[in-house]
């Protein structure tokens, strides 16, 4: 393998097949800008950057920088008028004899392709070496000839009907020498067809000047470029099926695979099962024998072996700890931290709040910005009221505390040891330890009272039913007069004939 080499990446492009607002090289493939695949394997191989931006310079910089790859330079191309005119803007970073170009938009380069290019490139001796790849239905590739000892690349647009049928294409990956680039790079002449300046057109420059042109085929699928939509769902299904096949082999089971997404970077233990239609989004972490419920959301969150997650929870940001349970309908967000053996039952909502080992709030509750202790049992419907209009106040409950069912609780407030409060309670004072709370008014019961409103409401009833009966009566009877009024004119209209 030779060291002598920097990449050239080019992204400046304006992703007009992609037909969205965004540039196609900060769309995600599994959590991860398509722009970030390039960079993070050359990365991975010691080779420094050159990137070329244009179309939404500024958005694709920050995509990069945002990945903390380590030595990338940036150059700007003013005018996009081709992959040509976009690597002769970089020449000021050539500071090795060997430049290896790639297209920004190549997301499934392996690094095994590019130690093989590099050591070939080495071995032969060549000028240019160029990765070329088959396919059935070549159609926007540029198509490489062989004709007469000589090589060349015509693209898809200026091919005509009988090159249009080569199933040779060119890859858009190129190891060329300092020495070539230097030489040819600004006599490239500009397509009468496109008005741009074609990279490609170095081959049969190379080819001409009987320089060595190396052709390295390659699989269809590491070289696959993405021009389009569909292209983007068809990399990202190759990206996805890849980790999935590799936690497979790490004794992870998917249920319904295909409808399950992964973000590049999560992490799952063996033995667990991930249910259909779960989202393991960017920063997951699942320990070992844990059980993820169809349609939950994992998001920035870690959580310990052998839990369980029940179907559709939604969780960011958040650490739980072991044989936890949570679900379903669990929304946890903004730093949750969930201990050992901790449960958390339906249309539950945390933000951040800490609880404690062995602790419950099964039903119906939201917890904001509160400290639960060890063993407390929080009952179904308990809110707390954190925010006070203007600022947020904290929740503290103390280990083995009970809170009854469908408290609020006023914060600041602490709930000290042992302490219990009444259900239905408003509690607005500090509980100390070992103190049963009750704050709602008291209960008045009046004897027979219930049975003096039954009668009341009895005589109502009879009162209505004589009213409509009168209503009815009056009805009948002036339907009587009109029925007899009807008569009367009938018998008289006859009489007049
Ligand atoms: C290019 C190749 C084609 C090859 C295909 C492989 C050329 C002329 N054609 O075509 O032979 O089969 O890749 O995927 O090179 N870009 C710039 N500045 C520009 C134009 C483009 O930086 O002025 C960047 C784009 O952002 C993109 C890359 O160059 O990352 C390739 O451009 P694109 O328009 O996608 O080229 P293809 O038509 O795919
Ligand atoms: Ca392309």
């Amino acid at each position: 393998m030779i060291n002598d080499v920097r990449a050239i990446i080019l992204a400046a492009g304006k992703s007009t097949r992609f037909k969205t607002k965004k540039s196609k090289l900060i769309h995600t493939i599994c959590g991860q800008p398509m722009i970030v695949y390039p960079a993070k394997l050359l990365e991975s191989l010691n080779i420094p950057i050159t990137f070329v931006l244009g179309h939404q310079a500024e958005n694709v910089k920050k995509a990069i920088e945002k990945s903390k790859t380590k030595s990338c330079d940036f150059v700007t191309q003013k005018e996009l008028s081709g992959t040509g005119n976009a690597v002769s803007c970089t020449k000021e970073t050539w500071d090795k004899n060997n430049l290896l170009i790639l297209n920004g938009d190549t997301p499934l380069l392996t690094p095994d392709l590019i130690e093989i290019t590099l050591k070939k490139h080495k071995d032969e001796n060549a000028d240019l070496t160029m990765l070329t790849t088959y396919m059935i239905s070549p159609k926007g590739y540029g198509r490489v000839i062989k004709k007469n000892n000589q090589i060349k690349i015509i693209e898809d647009k200026n091919c005509t009907e009988e090159e249009k049928e080569i199933n040779k294409v060119n890859t858009g990956i190129y190891l060329i020498s300092k020495k070539f680039l230097e030489d040819n790079i600004d006599k490239i002449q500009k397509n009468s067809a496109s008005g741009e300046f074609y990279l490609t057109d170095l081959v049969e420059m190379a080819s001409k000047q009987n320089k060595k042109v190396l052709d390295v085929p390659v699989g269809y699928d590491f070289v696959r470029g993405v021009n389009t939509l569909e292209e983007l769902w068809a990399a990202e299904q190759i990206t996805r099926s890849q980790l999935m096949k590799r936690f497979m082999n790490n004794g992870v089971r998917f249920e319904l695979a295909q409808n399950i997404h992964l973000d590049i970077d999560v992490e799952i233990g063996t033995g667990s099962f991930i249910a259909t239609g779960v989202h393991l989004l960017k920063g997951a972490k699942i320990g070992e024998d844990c059980f993820v419920g169809a349609f939950s959301i994992i998001d920035n969150t870690t959580i310990g072996d052998d839990s369980k997650i029940y179907s559709h929870c939604v969780m960011q940001d958040t650490t739980i700890g072991s044989n936890a349970k949570i679900g379903p309908f669990a929304r946890l967000r903004n730093n949750v931290i969930l201990k050992d053996y901790v449960t958390i039952g339906n249309f539950v909502e945390l933000k951040n709040t800490q609880i404690d080992e062995y602790s419950k709030a099964k039903h119906l509750t939201y917890l904001g910005d509160s400290r639960i202790g060890k063993h407390v049992n929080i009952g179904a419907g308990t809110i707390t009221c954190n925010h006070d209009g203007i600022n947020k106040n904290p929740t503290i409950i103390e280990d083995e505390s009970y809170i009854g069912s469908n408290n609020t609780l006023v914060a600041p407030l602490k709930i000290e040891k042992n302490a219990y409060t009444a259900a239905g309670s408003t509690i607005t004072h500090d509980v100390p330890k070992d103190t049963l709370a009750i704050g709602r008014s008291r209960q008045v019961n009046k004897n027979g009272y219930a049975k003096k409103l039954k009668n009341i409401k009895k005589k109502e009833c009879e009162i209505d039913e004589i009213k409509a009966k009168i209503k009815n009566d009056e009805h009948e009877e002036t339907q009587r007069i009109n029925f007899v009024g009807a008569v009367k004119t009938k018998n008289k209209q006859e009489t007049s004939l």
